[in-house]
């Protein structure tokens, strides 16, 4: 990323779109690429998130979204563009950026199925020595999640697809977040379980008033739990506004047509 003097936010990065009264991103990607090579992931790609937003950002595979999450937590090589945080620039160092307030729950859960519920928990801190403060954090996701609190001693491996994927959301939350990004939360769940899921992620949002950002694939599942969207075409941000926006055009269509994936099929 480029060094911090010359990088002054522009405020009219901050209107929104829908000609509301434009409230500044409290996080904002702004004109990021991420090249792996020959392979560009981003293209100048610009999104952001207000206060008190979920948001999703959806898109075809291999579209970058994961490289959006993976930008923000300084764990991809963005050779452009600038990563915000209450408009200063973000550091490129994982774990402060976690201590800034910023907790990334990645693809594919990643839990330590040979710990318990309770040791996972801690993983999700562990450059927290202040005790008192770990006891807290614990108490509220097992206030949020309570199937946590009444199986804290198993194993992680002892539990369902569902519990683990809360488990990996409540891990995420021992951050103490102000924002969480979520990639793909209900991948590989069965389809009662997703709806299970979502629900989770809006309750964190109601409960805790945590910003979200979350990638999925389950496009109308997702859609009726955030409050705005971004589509993701080839690296590049081809779409943002509402559900309703999103539902009113053809955008989501255009950009899975002629896909191998499908787009829809959780
Ligand atoms: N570590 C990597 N090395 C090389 N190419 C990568 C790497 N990570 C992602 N890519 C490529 O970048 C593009 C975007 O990937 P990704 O952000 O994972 O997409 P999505 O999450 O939308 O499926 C894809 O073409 C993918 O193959
Ligand atoms: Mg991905």
């Amino acid at each position: 990323m480029a060094e911090e003097h010359e990088a002054q936010r522009h405020p009219e990065q901050a209107e929104a779109t829908n000609g509301a009264a434009a409230e500044p991103y409290m996080l904002e990607m702004e004109s990021v690429s991420v090249h792996y090579g020959a392979v560009v992931a981003l293209e100048h790609a610009s999104l952001g998130i207000r206060r008190g937003e979920v948001v999703a950002v959806m898109g075809p595979n291999g579209a970058g979204k994961s490289t959006v999450l993976k930008a923000i937590m300084g764990l991809a090589p963005v050779s452009e563009g600038h990563v915000y945080w209450r408009d200063a620039p973000l550091t490129t160092a994982t774990h402060e950026i976690v201590k800034h307030g910023i907790s990334f729950v990645p693809q594919g859960r990643r839990l330590f199925t040979h710990l318990t519920i309770e040791e996972n928990l801690e993983m999700g801190c562990p450059y927290l020595r202040d005790k008192v403060e770990r006891r807290r954090r614990m108490d509220t996701v097992m206030d949020l999640f309570p199937v946590l609190a009444d199986k804290r001693k198993d194993l992680a491996s002892q539990m369902s697809g569902g519990q683990q994927q809360m488990l990996a959301l409540g891990r995420g939350l021992m951050a103490n977040p102000e924002v969480l990004l979520l990639d793909e939360p209900t991948l590989g769940l069965a389809p009662n379980i997703v709806a299970s899921v979502f629900f989770n992620v809006s309750l964190i949002s109601e409960q805790l008033g945590t910003m979200i950002m979350v990638v999925e694939h389950n496009i109308k599942g997702v859609l009726d739990i955030v409050d705005r969207a971004y589509i993701l075409d080839n690296g590049r941000v081809v779409f943002e506004g509402t559900p309703d926006d999103v539902r009113e055009t053809n955008i989501l269509t255009e950009v899975f047509l002629g896909k191998v994936q499908p787009m829809d099929e959780e």
